[in-house]
């Protein structure tokens, strides 16, 4: 993919249905009775990793462009895979369905592509194995081979804020024998929490605790699925670094688990506008952002678990501010899609940034001229995304290797940055 520098950008849209509440919405619906429809289903790749399989395990999943139903039949209902099953890119798919699969009295092989066969699932497989389910994992990374049944609920404090340990564990404590608590040592998005509840299951909540109820059915449910708030992030950035730029989102997912970002940025000067239209189930609005002289800042560590996917996207920010950005507790990013630390360190480095690895972040030094340079983005789509900015913003054309991966998160993604580059 080629990137040509741009004199600014526009744009004033409504975002495809976030990602982490698409596979949430198609998972429980699919454990639940009664039909679920998601409007605005997510169009990323990883939420059809979702859909694709469920239908392995028997569900019954229909897809009308945006419009997804799922016909319900409650997990008794769920069989066997013939083979394993496939979460491609996907850890959310991944993770989340170990969870609702330690519940099933049969044996179910999780796998994905390349990069998800890398990425750490002791942290999900450790919980169902104390719940009484058998999760065997291959030297801590999928394949994970999971068979269920007969699941003691538990308390477990996680080790990392995590969302999707969080819900796998959840979903297991639904099926098992009286009340699974977890407890996070920092907040992680609460999309579970603030779900489950629409499809008829309780979840008390006690500041960094949520409890379930063995023994809950979940009854089918209508969801309107919100913009998605990972993919606002690398429009908002593009608008803020760029000169006569402004963009406006609308309908997006604006959780506080979700848009830390947009602190950091105003903490570094950015002009970022909310506007909360609803807040049941999740708050929801608009944003508009526009150029802005950035500087740098610090980031509280406490807030990384709620801007973990939009490190990137802030990372060209800092390029484009005056002064040092420093993001840590980050370490997190190191078993992301790719090592997201190292990967946006070279790329960012490549066009001319001054970036430097921390063991568990970044640190920037703003103000360095951008050169457009020939990265990669080693298979990672927010990687690709983020160095697509940055492109924007150097002088002369970037080539991006492997760019194509964008379609796990966010497809248009391209389309829409070639449109609101203001070329003339
Ligand atoms: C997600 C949780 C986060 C996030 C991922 C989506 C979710 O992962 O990075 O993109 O939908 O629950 P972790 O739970 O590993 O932090």
């Amino acid at each position: 993919m080629r990137i040509e520098p741009a004199p600014s950008f526009h744009g004033h849209l409504r975002l495809p249905g976030d990602k982490s509440i698409s596979h949430r919405a198609a998972l429980f619906g699919a454990l639940a009775e009664g039909t679920t429809r998601a409007r605005n289903y997510s169009s990323a790749a990883d939420c059809e990793s979702t859909l694709h399989c469920l239908r392995a395990l028997g569900v019954t999943a229909h897809r009308e462009g945006s419009l997804v139903t799922i016909e319900g039949r409650g997990p008794e209902a769920w069989t066997p895979p013939h083979d394993p099953l496939d979460a491609g890119n996907s850890g959310t798919t991944l993770r989340l369905l170990s969870g609702a699969l330690a519940g099933r009295p049969f044996r179910t092989v999780l796998t994905g592509d390349e990069s998800l066969r890398r990425r750490p699932v002791e942290r999900v497989a450790a919980p169902l194995r104390a719940m009484g389910a058998t999760a065997i994992t291959t030297d801590g990374h999928p394949p994970l081979t999971i068979e269920g049944g007969g699941l003691r609920g538990l308390t477990w404090e996680m080790p990392i804020a995590s969302a999707q340990v969080k819900t796998a564990v959840l979903l297991a404590g639904l099926q098992a024998e009286g009340t699974t608590t977890v407890r996070e040592p920092a907040p992680s998005r609460e999309h579970t929490e603030r779900m489950l509840p629409l499809f008829g299951v309780e979840v008390e909540r006690d500041g960094l605790a949520a409890t379930v109820r063995g023994g809950a059915r979940l009854r089918g449910a209508e969801i309107a699925v919100p913009g998605d708030a990972s993919s606002a992030a690398f429009l908002v950035v593009a608008a803020l670094v760029l000169p006569d730029s402004e963009v406006r989102l609308d309908g997006v997912l604006l959780s506080p688990t979700r848009t830390a970002f947009l602190e950091v940025l105003r903490a570094m000067g950015g002009r970022v506008e909310t506007r909360l239209e609803t807040t049941d189930p999740e708050p929801v609005g608009s944003i508009v952002a526009a150029s802005s002289t950035l500087h740098g800042t610090t980031v509280d560590p406490a807030l990384v678990a709620s801007l973990i996917d939009e490190v990137p996207a802030l990372a060209v920010a800092a390029c484009r501010a005056q002064g040092t950005f420093t993001l840590t507790g980050a370490r997190e990013l190191r078993v992301k899609e790719s090592d997201r630390i190292a990967a946006i360190t070279e790329g960012l480095g490549r066009l001319g940034a001054r970036v430097r690895e921390l063991p568990d972040g970044i640190a920037v030094e703003g103000g360095a001229r951008l050169q457009g340079a020939a990265v990669r983005s080693r298979g990672d789509h927010r990687i690709a995304m983020a160095l697509a900015v940055a492109a924007l913003a150097a002088e002369g054309p970037t080539e991006i290797e492997g760019a194509e991966c964008v379609d796990v998160s966010f497809p248009e993604f391209f389309g829409l940055l070639e449109e609101g580059a203001g070329r003339g």
